[in-house]
């Protein structure tokens, strides 16, 4: 019988970065853009993956060492203790490398999709671990908070911590709902690169590098006291505090802070980017009334798309 699963895309709303160095950071899901997984029984033997957004059919025995979606079947067959001929298809409609974790999302539809079609369930935290694996592939050093934000599907304070302590995983609390504004660059920017430029210059410069985390930690605790206390004009300007930030850790770049000045001309309450940066998104808070005039002003200054979304409220 064929099963199906999807799993949402995801938006670091503080903290990016940082949060590879211990740091806490905040992430919510992206409800709007889904990642989708198919998986139905296959008359010849072995295991086909069509990968449509990348336009590959292949078996997975003749999957290469690095191939996120063949280390994921793997993983997950051998977490259920299962094994099928087997046809898998993937589709998503999350832009790659834009800082929407589409790699984790892909990952975590199917392993929804493997777990539904042998009848068995893995919890939020077995398919976040599992996902992790292959986000090591996408970059050496994740932190590990697009998984569980993805697997989890709701918002999330996370701190990595050096195993073998856990990462503290604590759901946050948003007392009242925001509107956030998503610019797209439409520049595809690796999270790989940019994890692996901030590595290096930690190395250089451990000082300032740790300096700048820290600042990021505090903008983060802010943050959190002021979701919870619903104080959410307070948001903006750590939004824009926390962008300072990153454009200082050099994950910023002309195109985003283009956008960023775009869109607070426009009167956004704040903004920055999100995700690994150099392209990707740029997230604002705004004033639901304001969202035309941003909308435009952002297009206007040459982002991709735009989208609008509520975070914080039940879907
Ligand atoms: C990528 O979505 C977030 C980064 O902090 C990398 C990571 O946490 O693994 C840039």
């Amino acid at each position: 019988m064929m099963t199906s699963a999807s799993a949402c895309g995801k938006i670091i709303l503080f903290g990016e970065h940082a949060v590879v160095y211990g740091r806490p950071a905040l992430a919510a899901p992206l409800t709007l853009l889904r990642a989708r997984a198919r998986v139905e029984p296959r008359a010849q033997s072995g295991i086909l993956i069509h990968a449509r957004e990348l336009g590959r059919v292949y078996e997975l025995s003749a999957a290469t060492p690095d191939d996120a979606l063949a280390r994921l079947t793997r993983l997950t067959l051998d977490a259920l203790n299962a094994s099928a001929n087997l046809s898998i298809e993937i589709e998503s409609d999350i832009p790659m490398a834009s800082g929407f974790g589409s790699g984790a999302a892909i990952s975590t539809a199917l392993a929804r999709a493997l777990a539904a079609f042998f009848d068995k369930s893995l919890t939020p935290l077995e398919i976040s671990e599992l996902v992790y694996e292959t986000e090591k592939l996408y970059h050496g050093t994740p932190s590990g908070i697009d998984n569980t934000v993805i697997a989890f599907e709701q918002p999330i304070r996370f701190t990595r911590r050096p195993p073998p302590a856990r990462n503290e995983i604590a759901p946050f609390l948003i007392a009242r709902p925001f509107t956030l504004m998503i610019a797209n660059t439409g520049i595809a920017s690796p999270t790989k690169i940019t994890v692996g430029d901030v590595r290096r210059g930690w190395q250089m410069d451990p000082a300032t590098y740790e300096k700048l985390f820290d600042a990021i930690g505090e903008i983060v605790a802010q943050a959190s006291s002021a979701l919870a206390r619903g104080e959410n004009a307070r948001l903006g300007e750590l939004m824009t505090r926390n962008q300072l930030a990153l454009s200082a850790l050099g994950v910023s770049s002309r195109e985003i802070e283009k956008l960023l000045d775009a869109g607070l001309r426009a009167g956004a309450q704040g903004g920055k980017l999100s995700g690994g940066g150099r392209g990707g998104n740029v997230i604002f808070m705004i004033d639901p009334r304001d969202a035309e005039n941003i909308k435009r002003a952002l297009l206007d200054a040459g982002a991709a798309s735009v989208m609008v979304t509520e975070v914080g409220a039940k879907h």
